[in-house]
């Protein structure tokens, strides 16, 4: 996917340096050619001649090598890419390329560059956090820089939160998208994704069959096409694909604020399994066995997220919602469609012999204002890439 492409890969001396041997050998697969920058201080952690054996050329290192300033200017290396890359991007690099110094070669190449640049930041939480840091990543986005992550999770240090890098994967997701243009560059297209969790009480909660598996194929392709995706899930059992913007919710209540707060976009689709009702009188503490008997549950009506965005007055051009049946699939879905307003129906039938809910298959039919389209039952990987390229060419 990344035939041709060049990118400058400068390492920053932190823990994380170790990720990037993994990100040059992805790249490189992905066909790319890497040119290795290292600091100082990332000989500390890696050595030049593993990163120099991945990339399948030399490290440069100095900015006064007589040897590769001769071979190489500075200026050149720094042109002669597609995208400089700077994993990890340590709190001091931030901060030089915030200031705008210029003294050693990585920093020397930042300053030379008239081509776009993608930082994963990888600190201690409390350096991540520090005023000072955010001062210089709010600098850095000004700037026009791209940022990638980071992550929270456990630390090498210790300690827990926000400051690992992004993981080589995302990196290099994020890297294609910024590399490549595919038909929905430039589109920003929404997907709901995963079942909602609809609390009884603190422990309790009421839940349905659906894996998140098809919202999130969908997504994958919609990133494969070059869209901008915002990913709004609930509790799924697959994770959600790189290089997407990920919000996470439980309650259909959650879903309908994070998708109202996307809008605008130039498409929706509405992949998740929405609880209808929720308990309206959800307990505060855990529900005990009581001689009183056994409580009786009240439900009221959850939005319906994918009719109130299909009538909002940001409406996105294209609005698709999916239609689960267990009987009638295709009528019940042209019933749908007139009722909750939107342009295309993705219906499947889910009656438990098909084994598609939680399955890694389905057979949908696309119902339209033209008609319907019976498709055959594929991977949903598959249905994903298939109903991405439709909307690529319903929003050309
Ligand atoms: O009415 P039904 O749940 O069958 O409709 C399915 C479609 O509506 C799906 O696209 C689903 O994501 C969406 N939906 C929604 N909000 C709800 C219920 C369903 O967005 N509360």
């Amino acid at each position: 996917m990344l035939a041709g492409k060049r990118v400058t890969l400068i390492i920053g001396g932190g823990i994380a340096a170790y990720k990037c041997l993994d990100l040059i050998r992805q790249l490189r697969r992905a066909g790319a050619m890497v040119t290795p920058v290292m600091t100082r201080a990332a000989s500390e952690f890696v050595t030049p001649l593993s990163v120099a054996a991945l990339a399948g050329m030399q490290v440069y290192q100095h900015l006064f090598d007589l040897k590769d300033e001769a071979e190489m200017g500075h200026i050149q290396l720094s042109r002669l890419s597609d995208l400089l890359v700077v994993a990890p991007a340590t709190a001091d690099l931030m901060a030089k390329m915030a200031q705008g110094h210029a003294d050693d070669l990585a920093t020397t190449l930042l300053m030379a560059t008239d081509k776009p640049v993608l930082i994963a930041p990888a600190m201690n939480v409390r350096m991540w956090e520090h005023p000072a840091t955010q001062r210089n990543l709010a600098q850095l986005q000004a700037d026009g820089i791209a940022i990638i992550g980071p992550d929270s999770g456990d630390m090498a240090c210790g300690e827990y939160g926000p400051g690992r890098m992004a993981e080589p994967e995302a990196i290099l997701a994020t890297i294609t998208k910024h590399l490549t243009s595919g038909p929905l560059s430039g589109k920003r297209i929404l997907v709901t994704s995963g079942p909602t969790h609809e609390p009884i009480d603190p422990v309790r909660y009421i839940a349905n069959r659906s894996s998140g598996a098809q919202g999130t194929a969908l997504a994958r392709a919609l990133r494969d096409l070059g869209a901008d995706v915002i990913f709004v899930t609930g509790p799924a059992n697959v994770p959600p694909p790189d290089g997407v913007t990920v919000h996470r919710v439980e309650t259909a209540r959650e879903m309908l604020a994070a998708t109202e707060a996307a809008l605008p976009v130039d498409a929706a689709i509405f992949a998740a399994a929405v609880a209808d009702w929720r308990v309206e009188n959800n307990f505060t503490q855990k529900m005990k066995k009581t001689t009183q008997g056994i409580p009786a549950l009240k439900f009221s009506e959850n939005p319906d997220i994918l009719a109130t965005i299909a009538a909002h007055p940001r409406r996105p051009r294209l609005v698709i919602g999916f239609a689960a049946e267990t009987e009638t699939v295709v009528a019940h879905a042209q019933a749908k469609r007139a009722r909750k307003g939107c342009d295309w129906i993705v219906a499947n039938d889910v009656s438990a012999a098909t084994g598609i809910m939680g399955g890694t298959e389905n057979a949908v039919h696309l119902i339209s204002e033209e008609g319907v389209e019976d498709w055959p039952r594929l991977p949903k990987a598959d249905v994903a890439r298939r109903l991405a390229q439709r909307i690529a060419e319903a929003l050309a």
